[in-house]
C-alpha cells in the first residue's frame, strides 16, 4: 500500500503548558490531530472550570489556523474538588475529563490524591455525570520499585475504585506493561486505555543501556520488551478499549540533560509517521484508523472527526527535530529508524 486515507487523528493525552511553550509546541499538534485532551498539571493546577475555560482560550487565541485543532479540557482532581465544580463543568460543556494524579508521582502533581477515600464521594458524581476518570496509573511509594509501580497501582488503588464504582467511566493512561494490557481487555466497556507512541517503541534497554538516554525518560517508565510487545500487539490489533494518547511531554533540553532530569518525550511532531510505520511494519495499517481516530472518540461518546489525513509512502524528513522556544531547545522524540510516511492533511 502507498497511500491511505484515515479520519484526522486524536491525541487522548497531551501536555500543551501555557505561555510561551505553548505558542511553539501547539502547531506540531494542529499539523497531524484534530483534537487533543490537554492535561491540567500547569503550576498553578487547573482545578477551577474557570481555569480551563481561560487555558482554553489561550489554546485557541494560539492557533496558528483558526478552527484548525480543538483543545478538550481536564480538570486536575484534588482531595478538595468539589462536586459543584465538576457539574459545571460538564453543564458549560468546558470539561471533558477529570484527571487523576496519585500526589508526586510525576511533573506537577504535588497538589494530586494522597487519600483515595477522600475522593470517593467525587467519584459518586462523576458517575452520575457520566464525566470519565483518567487517571496516572502509578503509585508514588517510595518502597515500591518503580518498574512495579502501575501494577501495584491497578491492584490496591483501582481495582478498589473499580469494584465501587462500576460505571464510572476509566481510563488508565498511558499503559506501559503487559499486566495492564490484560486488565483492561478483561475490564469490560467502562475500562479504556491509552498508549503513547514512545512505548511502542522503545523498552528500559533504550533508556539505559550503553549510556543514559534522558529524551528516553518517561513516567511511567518504559518497562521490558515483553511487555512493549504486549502493548505492540494490543495497539495494531484495533481492539475498541485502546487508543493513542502521545503523552507528548515539552521539557527544554537543559531540564532533561542534567543530574536530575524531566520526565517526559516530546512526540506531538512525528507520532502519526511513526505509528503509520509501526502499523506498516506489523501488517496492521488497516488497524491504524482505529487507533489514532476512531476508539477514542467512541470511548469518549463523542462525534467522529469530519477531516482526513492521508498517509503518502515518501519521507517524513522535513519534519522538525527541535522545537526552538525562547532560544532554548525542545528534543522531538527519536525513533531510531527511518521514516516511510509522510502526512498530508486534507480538509
Ligand atoms: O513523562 C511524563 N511527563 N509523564 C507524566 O506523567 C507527566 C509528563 C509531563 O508533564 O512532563
Ligand atoms: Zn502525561
Amino acid at each position: 500500500m502507498n497511500s491511505l486515507q484515515i479520519i484526522k487523528p486524536d491525541d487522548w493525552h497531551l501536555h500543551l503548558r501555557d505561555g510561551e511553550i505553548l505558542k511553539a509546541v501547539l502547531p506540531e499538534s494542529e499539523r497531524h490531530f484534530a483534537r487533543a485532551l490537554i492535561m491540567p498539571n500547569l503550576i498553578p493546577p487547573v482545578t477551577t472550570v474557570k481555569q480551563a475555560s481561560k487555558y482554553r482560550e489561550s489554546i485557541i487565541k494560539a492557533l496558528t489556523e483558526k478552527d484548525s485543532f480543538q483543545p478538550l479540557m481536564t480538570l486536575y482532581l484534588t482531595e478538595d474538588t468539589k462536586p459543584s465544580e465538576l457539574k459545571l463543568g460538564v453543564q458549560t460543556g468546558i470539561i471533558t475529563a477529570v484527571k487523576l494524579y496519585p500526589a508526586g508521582a510525576t511533573t506537577n502533581s504535588q497538589s494530586g490524591v494522597k487519600d483515595y477515600k477522600k475522593i470517593y464521594p467525587i467519584l459518586e458524581t462523576m458517575t452520575d455525570l457520566g464525566l470519565p476518570l483518567c487517571v496516572h496509573g502509578e503509585v508514588n511509594n517510595d518502597s515500591i520499585d518503580i518498574f512495579d509501580r502501575e501494577l501495584v497501582f491497578i491492584e490496591t488503588v483501582l481495582d478498589p475504585i473499580r469494584q465501587r464504582f462500576p460505571k464510572l467511566k476509566i481510563i488508565i493512561e498511558h499503559i506501559t506493561t503487559k499486566s495492564a494490557v490484560d486488565y483492561v481487555n478483561e475490564g469490560g466497556k467502562n475500562l479504556g486505555a491509552t498508549i503513547t507512541t514512545h512505548h511502542l517503541v522503545i523498552n528500559r534497554n533504550n533508556i539505559l543501556a550503553g549510556g543514559i538516554r534522558p529524551h528516553y525518560y518517561c513516567l511511567p517508565v518504559a518497562k521490558r520488551e515483553p511487555d512493549r510487545l504486549a502493548l505492540l500487539e494490543t495497539a495494531t490489533s484495533g481492539k475498541e478499549n485502546f487508543f493513542l494518547g502521545t503523552d507528548s511531554a515539552p521539557h527544554f533540553d537543559t531540564q532533561k540533560e542534567s543530574a536530575c532530569g524531566c520526565a517526559g518525550c516530546f512526540t506531538a511532531t512525528n507520532s502519526i509517521p511513526i505509528l503509520t510505520q509501526i502499523f506498516e511494519d506489523n501488517s496492521a495499517l488497516e488497524n491504524l484508523e482505529n487507533f489514532v481516530s476512531k476508539n477514542g472518540a467512541i470511548f469518549y461518546g463523542l462525534k467522529q472527526n469530519k477531516s482526513y489525513i492521508t498517509l503518502k509512502k515518501g519521507n517524513s524528513n522535513n519534519l522538525p527535530q527541535n522545537i526552538i522556544c525562547d532560544k532554548k531547545n525542545i528534543t522531538v522524540f527519536d525513533p531510531g529508524f527511518e521514516l516511510n510516511w509522510e502526512v498530508q492533511t486534507t480538509f
